[in-house]
């Protein structure tokens, strides 16, 4: 079995995949490092290895060493420049993450934020030990995981942003397989099976193989295979990605019941901006591989506690022949139908008073008035302009 690919990088996809069944006889049986545990919170004055300008006083009050499931330090990974070939273009040197530095504490589902190449699943891969970074350092639960990659499946579970490994399994042999892989013996991998399965709403599809489900049912199944044998550290890329509302709603309920009764914790990465900001307890904001900010999304928040958020959704175009509204064209984010402005509050009551009252009223098909969101804090920090952090 290869141990490095092109780029460094482990060829099995996650812990789960087939190129993990040669692991599976040194799987840990003992109890793990952490288990039962809950987070504390207290001490003051401890230093946050993120810079200090990027963590609110708060967060770094609520910092304690001895509670860091996860502490990345200067982590920097270069996807090296490809020549061009006959019909294939040349691409060059990308520096996905770039100096990152993080803590994750015991029993917190931290988030990632950040656009589409942010650098994101460039990160994760390196906490789970897939990817080798260039220099920098992954310390889980006191685990050297640059060194160590192979010891990352025993403390941690992994679902990849595409996980394919488990596709020509049954969703019930899925997660039986994941569980014996993890050390369980055959009762035990069985009862967690059919538990996780009740638990996520898929008993009725157990016997489908994963290949042939929907692509949202297929998420949901490869999610119940990662939570089957329990870990410390849930590393989640992109959880609900495809799914309902209700399937979505059985994740976070089933994640939150692992933090709540296991003290697990748990490494989101997520684009969906309002579960963010409901789920998560802290958040890194990523842009083009390096953390722009990183604390709880109210602390977040409060950077641009000064604005508001108007949105005027127009019936076809923006009336510019209503000099008023002409006026606001280069302080729009425009996506559709959609303008999208951020103002103090009494330039937002100015603006709403001017489409609802004058001669733009009759093109006008909704507006809303809202405070800041994540989103918000994204473009102010100054995050690739006018991308925004939700997948298009
Ligand atoms: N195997 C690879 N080879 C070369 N470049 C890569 C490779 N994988 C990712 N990249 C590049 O590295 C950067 C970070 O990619 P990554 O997949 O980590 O982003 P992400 O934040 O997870 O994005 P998304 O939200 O779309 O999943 C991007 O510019 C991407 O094009
Ligand atoms: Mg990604």
């Amino acid at each position: 079995m290869r141990t490095t690919g092109e780029h460094g990088e482990r060829p099995d996809d996650s812990p789960e995949s087939a190129g993990a069944t040669r692991r599976a006889r040194c799987v840990l049986s003992r109890p793990l490092p952490g288990r039962g545990a809950r987070a504390t919170r207290g001490r003051a004055g401890v230093p946050d290895p993120v810079g200090s300008s990027l963590v609110s006083t708060r967060a770094a009050q609520e910092f304690r060493h001895g509670d860091v499931v996860c502490a990345v330090r200067g982590l920097t990974k270069t996807y090296p420049a490809v020549r061009g070939r006959r019909g294939v273009p040349a691409t060059p040197e990308i520096r996905a993450t770039d100096d990152v530095g993080l803590d994750i504490r015991r029993g917190e589902i931290f988030g990632l934020l950040g656009p589409n190449g942010a650098g994101k699943s460039t990160l994760v891969r390196q906490l789970t030990g897939l990817m080798r970074p260039d220099r920098g350092s992954v310390g889980i639960l006191g685990h050297d995981i640059v060194r160590h990659p192979e010891r990352a499946s025993r403390i941690l579970a992994y679902l990849g942003q595409e996980s394919t490994a488990l596709d020509e399994l049954t969703v019930s042999l899925a997660a039986e397989t994941t569980g014996r892989l993890r050390g369980l013996d055959a009762r035990r991998a069985r009862a967690e099976r059919d538990d996780v399965l009740d638990e996520l709403g898929l008993a009725p599809l157990a016997g489908r193989p994963l290949r042939k489900l929907s692509g949202g049912q297929r998420r949901l199944a490869c999610l119940a295979a990662a939570l089957v044998g329990e870990r410390p550290l849930l590393v989640l890329d992109e959880p609900t990605t495809g799914m309902d509302p209700v399937a979505r709603r059985a994740v976070w309920s089933a994640v939150d019941r692992r933090r709540a009764e296991h003290g697990a914790t748990v490494l989101l990465v997520t684009h969906n901006v309002i579960e963010a900001e409901t789920v998560l307890d802290r958040v890194a904001v990523l842009d083009r591989g390096r953390v722009i900010a990183c604390d709880t999304p109210s602390g977040l928040k409060e950077r641009v506690a000064g604005e508001v958020r108007v949105d005027l959704v127009w019936r076809e175009a923006a009336p510019l022949h209503v000099p008023e509204v002409a006026a606001l064209c280069d302080r729009v984010v425009e996506s559709g139908r959609r303008w999208t402005l951020r103002l103090a509050p009494e330039e937002a009551r100015t603006v709403v008073a001017t489409v609802t009252g004058g001669a733009a009223f009759a093109a006008l098909d909704d507006f809303t008035l809202a405070t800041p969101s994540l989103e918000d804090v994204y473009l102010a920090l100054g995050g690739a302009v006018r991308q925004g952090l939700v997948k298009a």
